[in-house]
C-alpha cells in the first residue's frame, strides 16, 4: 500500500490531490504522509519485538513538530543531537526518559538543559565531554547517565560525508581507549555509566557492517563485565538505508532479525536510532517548472525548488526520483533539473531522462522526507518552503511557508 499514488492521472497524497494542495499552498512544497510515517515506524519497531528495546527516532532527519508529535503518539522515543532538538522533542510532548543525546560537541548549556529535562542518557563521544558532563551534573547536584559512543572502525560502505564509524571520522571513542573511559566514568561522582553506543553511518544498504560493529561491541561488553562494569543499554544507532533509486537495502524485518539473533540472550535493553528509514519515503517535495531552456548540450528545467530547499543532490550527488504530478505521457528527453540559485551546484537532478515537460507543470521529487526540510536554508534570501502533513483526507499545515518578513525578523 503506497500513500503517494496516481488516481485517474493525478498524484494523490493519501486522500488528497497533490495538484489541489499545490494550488492552494504554492510550491516548493513538502508533503508528508502520516500513514506512511506510522507504517514505517511500526515496521521498524516491531522488527525488534523479540528484544527489550526502544526505538528513538533520529530528530535530525525530520524535526517538524507535527511529525515528532505523531511519532511520539505511536510510542517513539527520540535521538537528539542539540539543545534545539531537545527543545523540539520536549515541545512535542516526548517523554524525556525516552530521549538519548548524541553529538561530538555538546556545550555546557545543552548538557544542563538535558540534565534538567532528565533524559535517559548522554552518548558521550570524548573524555573531555565526560569531564564536562561530570562537572555540570556536579554543579546541579545530580548524576548523569552516560553511554560511550564507541567507534568500532568499520567501513559502512556509504558516502564519505555520512560514514561515521571509521578511525578517520570525528565520532566516538576508539575502542581501545574506551575501557579507560568506563573506568574513569565509574570513579566519577556525578556520572553513572549505563550503556554502550555506536552509530557507524547512514544510508547503509547491507547488514554486514552493522553485524561487524555489533560483534566488536559485544566483545567489548564481555571485557567490561570482567572489570565489574555492568551496563543496561546497548544503543546501535541508526543508519539503515532506503531505496532512492535502485538500491536494495535490507527490509527492517530482516535487519531486526539479524541483530536480534545476536542479542536476544543478553540482559540488555537495545536502543535504535532510525531516521531515514522512517522519514525518507514518507515525504515528497513538489516543485513547479518556472522556465525551460535548451542549448546545444543541455535541456534545463528551471524549477522553483532549489538547493536551499533540498541540498542532498548538490551536497552528496544523491538521487531523488522525479515524476510529473500530472503525467502527460510525452516522449522522453534528457534534462538537468535546476533551481533559481546563483550557483552551478544548484541542481536537483542532472542528465535525467523524463517525459518532455513544459513550463508551468509540476514535478514530484520522491524520498524527500528525511534530511530535506531539516537541511534547508534561506540562501539567496529564499523563504523556506511550506510543510504539510496529510493524514487521510485531513491536511495539517505543519509549517507555514516563510514570508519576506520572516527573512529579516531577527535582523537590525
Ligand atoms: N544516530 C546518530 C548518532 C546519527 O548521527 C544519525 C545520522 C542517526 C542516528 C540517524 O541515521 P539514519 O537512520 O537517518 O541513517 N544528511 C545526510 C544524512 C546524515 C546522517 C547523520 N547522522 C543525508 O541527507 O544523507
Amino acid at each position: 500500500m503506497h500513500h503517494f499514488e496516481y488516481r485517474d492521472g493525478v498524484l494523490f497524497a493519501e486522500e488528497v490531490s497533490v495538484t489541489e494542495l499545490a494550488e492552494q499552498y504554492g510550491t516548493p512544497l513538502y508533503l508528508y504522509s502520516a500513514a506512511t510515517f506510522r507504517r514505517h515506524f511500526h515496521a521498524f519497531d516491531s522488527a525488534f519485538d523479540e528484544l527489550d528495546h526502544l526505538t528513538c527516532f533520529s530528530v535530525k532527519a525530520n524535526s517538524n513538530l507535527s511529525v515528532l508529535k505523531l511519532l511520539a503518539a505511536e510510542g517513539a522515543g527520540m535521538d537528539i543531537v542539540s539543545g534545539g532538538e531537545l527543545y523540539r522533542a520536549l515541545q512535542a510532548g516526548v517523554d524525556p526518559s525516552r530521549i538519548v543525546y548524541s553529538g561530538v560537541g555538546k556545550r555546557d548549556s545543552e548538557i544542563r538543559e538535558a540534565l534538567e529535562a532528565r533524559i535517559l542518557m548522554f552518548n558521550v563521544e570524548s573524555l573531555a565531554e565526560l569531564e564536562r558532563i561530570n562537572q555540570v551534573a556536579g554543579e546541579m547536584g545530580t548524576k548523569a547517565r552516560v553511554s560511550f559512543r564507541i567507534n568500532p572502525d568499520v567501513d559502512p560502505q556509504t558516502h564519505p560525508y555520512i560514514s561515521t564509524g571509521m578511525q578517520k571520522n570525528k565520532f566516538g571513542l576508539d575502542i581501545e581507549l574506551s575501557m579507560k573511559a568506563y573506568k574513569m566514568a565509574a570513579e566519577m561522582d556525578n556520572i553513572e555509566p549505563v550503556g554502550m553506543d555506536c552509530h557507524i553511518g547512514s544510508q547503509l544498504t547491507s547488514i554486514e557492517p552493522f553485524l561487524e560493529a555489533l560483534d566488536k561491541l559485544l566483545n567489548f561488553y564481555e571485557k567490561l563485565k570482567t572489570f565489574g562494569i555492568e551496563i543496561k543499554f546497548l544503543d546501535l544507532g541508526g543508519g539503515l538505508g532506503i531505496p532512492y533509486n535502485e538500491e536494495e537495502p535490507p527490509h527492517p524485518t530482516e535487519f531486526g532479525k539479524a541483530l536480534s539473533e545476536k542479542l536476544k540472550s543478553l540482559p540488555l535493553k537495545v536502543i535504535l536510532e532510525p531516521g531515514r528509514v522512517i522519514a525518507g519515503n514518507s515525504g515528497v517535495l513538489i516543485t513547479k517548472v518556472v522556465y525551460t531552456k535548451s542549448n546545444p548540450s543541455k535541456n534545463f528545467l528551471i524549477v522553483d525548488g532549489a538547493m536551499n530547499d533540498l541540498v542532498r543532490p548538490s551536497l552528496y550527488g544523491s538521487y531523488h526520483r522525479i515524476e510529473e504530478v500530472e503525467p502527460h505521457f510525452r516522449d522522453p528527453k534528457e534534462y538537468d533539473v535546476v533551481g533559481p540559485i546563483c550557483e552551478s551546484g544548484d541542481f536537483l537532478a542532472r542528465d535525467r531522462e523524463l517525459p518532455e515537460i513544459h513550463q508551468g507543470e509540476r514535478l514530484v521529487l520522491y524520498s524527500a522526507g528525511a534530511y530535506g526540510f531539516t537541511m534547508s536554508s534561506n540562501y539567496n534570501s529564499r523563504p523556506r518552503a511550506c510543510e504539510l502533513l496529510v493524514d487521510g483526507d485531513k491536511v495539517i499545515v505543519a509549517r507555514k511557508r516563510e514570508t519576506y518578513e520572516d527573512l529579516i525578523a531577527n535582523e537590525l
